[in-house]
């Protein structure tokens, strides 16, 4: 009875909780390779746009850049405390098909839309991580909770920069 109680304590690294810590680690992975696809689109976007009024989504985008790789750290030393191995590149595959550039590099609504759709799916992403974690990981879910927040907050932004060029017509 002591032993049982003294091994639950462990919590995600209990043994008997160790498919749970295998499962969070492959949440993480996924999470890991959406920042760093993030941080390549966001570098190129950031880089790429033309134009007057592309001066605020290349300094928002550049800002970005550095807060997600800050993400994929957090995210690779996590999957690290759980005994998993950060993937090596030959594991990346890419996904943000929406984010690749524009055939016009003044078209500033192509990239705020797939940086929103970018921004959704790491929010839907880590809403199932959040979800997964409960009452199993309380670290990675903390940890997680806070990344979600940023994102919810760069989606935010981009919405009202969208917003923007609705009411104008351009978008
Ligand atoms: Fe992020
Ligand atoms: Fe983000």
């Amino acid at each position: 009875m002591e032993a049982s109680a003294k091994s639950a304590s462990r919590g995600i690294f209990d043994s008997a909780n160790a498919e749970a810590r295998e499962r969070v680690a492959a949440l993480l992975q996924k999470a890991y390779w959406m920042e760093i696809e993030t941080v390549m689109s966001y570098i190129a976007a950031s880089v790429n746009l033309d134009g007057v009024r592309a001066q605020e989504i290349k300094e928002s985008l550049s800002e970005d850049v550095e807060e997600e790789l800050g993400h994929a750290r957090r995210f690779a030393e996590r999957i690290k405390e759980l005994y998993g191995v950060v993937p090596g590149s030959e594991g990346f595959a890419a996904e943000q098909s929406f984010l690749q550039p524009p055939a016009e590099q003044t078209d500033i609504v192509h990239v705020i839309r797939g940086v929103i759709e970018a921004e959704t799916g790491a929010i839907e992403h880590y809403t199932r991580i959040v979800e997964e974690t409960d009452g199993v990981d309380p670290v990675t879910q903390d940890m997680t909770i806070e990344i979600l927040h940023d994102e919810q907050g760069h989606r935010r932004l981009f919405e009202g920069f969208l917003r923007e060029y609705e009411a104008e017509g351009i978008a």
